[in-house]
């Protein structure tokens, strides 16, 4: 099969991460008798460095000519503590969002064997967590209308959702739980927020062409409290945009290292496959990262948008067998860490 990939590494430890993932690809590549093209492009502060926007058109054109999008990570502290600024790393990362349409954002949690131990959470409670968050990406507070007024010592975002959006991100919800356990928990703050009420009735109306799955709600500070203390309880949970943001970071805390779980932003046409953790500027080129998230992010490209089912297990398995034998960054293993590249080599060897 041939495949036309679009790789935008980003910021921080994003090269590192990406190009171990780029060694596991292609061995995917050679056993399976693939060819797939790889054609970069700037995002993030790297290219406000270089080009002075951070999702320049080339990069724009490029996403939408390619098949699918391999996304390393974004943001750097130069531009963190500076409220005044007009050009930040993070507006490329919602504008390839908004320009792209990619209403989901898929962020599955999982337990891995092998690092249960690296848990602050206690053994007994997590074995066995596997759920997914479904974050709705191009809308809420995220999106709406903000400003400033009153000469500047006022501000505002405005949250706003409409039917439809609401309808799009929730049908997809529908049909990964189809594939699943059949179990949605819908997570919004209906005591409080109209958005959240419109949320509730869109969602209970939706649900009425899936019977067989069962649709519970939960508020949002009750649901913080519930993916730490019960996470097995949850299957998919859905929920909008900033609190789908929240949620998925403490959820990841679970599985022992944020570094090892994988994302998909689905499209309208392309999807963005991309690590859940950030830019991880402090490490930056130690070659010391964890690329097992963006390794794993690779595998649901092959799977959700090249339909290539064996070859997302064949990467599954060989991180698996890797941290089954002990092997890991830093992060997940104390004595003789390996480093970011030599992950990626071992996996890669382990196809
Ligand atoms: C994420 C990140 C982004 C977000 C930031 C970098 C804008 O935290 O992908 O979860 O808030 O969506
Ligand atoms: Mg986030």
């Amino acid at each position: 099969m041939k495949k036309n990939i679009a790789v935008l590494a980003g910021d921080g430890v994003g090269p590192e991460i990406i190009n171990a993932t780029l060694t596991v690809l292609h061995m995917i590549e050679k056993k399976f008798n693939h060819s797939f093209s790889y054609t970069t492009g700037l995002i993030g502060a790297i290219a406000i460095d270089l080009v002075g926007e951070p999702f320049p058109k080339e990069t724009e054109e490029l996403c939408l000519r390619s098949d699918a999008i391999l996304f390393g990570a974004i943001g750097d502290p130069k531009y963190d503590n500076d409220p005044t600024l007009k050009v930040r790393p993070e507006q490329g990362l919602l504008k390839m969002r908004k320009t792209l349409g990619l209403f989901a954002n898929i962020r599955p949690i999982q337990t891995f064997d092998a690092l249960l131990h690296k848990s602050p959470l206690k053994e007994e409670w997590i074995k066995g967590t596997d759920f997914v968050v479904v974050r709705e990406l191009i809308g809420g507070i995220y999106f709406g209308k903000r400003g400033r007024e009153d000469k500047g010592r006022t501000a505002y975002d405005t949250l706003t959702y409409s039917v439809e959006e609401i309808q799009r991100v929730g049908k997809y919800a529908f049909e990964i739980a189809q594939k699943r356990r059949k179990k949605i928990c819908h997570v919004d703050k209906a005591n409080v927020l109209e958005t959240s009420r419109l949320w509730r009735e869109t969602i209970q109306e939706l649900s009425k062409n899936y019977p067989d799955i069962i649709v519970d709600y939960m508020f949002v500070d009750n649901a913080a409290m519930q993916i730490i203390k019960n996470p097995r309880a949850f299957d998919v949970l859905l929920t909008e945009n900033m609190f789908g943001d929240i949620l998925s970071d403490e959820a990841s805390v679970i599985t022992g290292s944020i570094g090892m779980l994988p994302s998909v932003s689905i499209g309208e046409k392309t999807s963005v496959y991309e690590p859940i953790h950030g830019s991880y500027p402090k490490a930056a080129g130690n070659n010391t990262a964890n690329p097992i998230g963006t390794i794993l992010s690779a595998a649901m490209m092959l799977e959700y948008s090249f339909d290539l089912h064996k070859e997302a297990t064949a990467v599954r398995d060989a991180v698996d067998e890797v941290l089954l034998k002990g092997l890991g960054t830093k992060d997940i293993v104390t004595a003789h860490p390996l480093s970011t590249s030599e992950m990626g080599e071992k996996i890669a060897e382990n196809i």
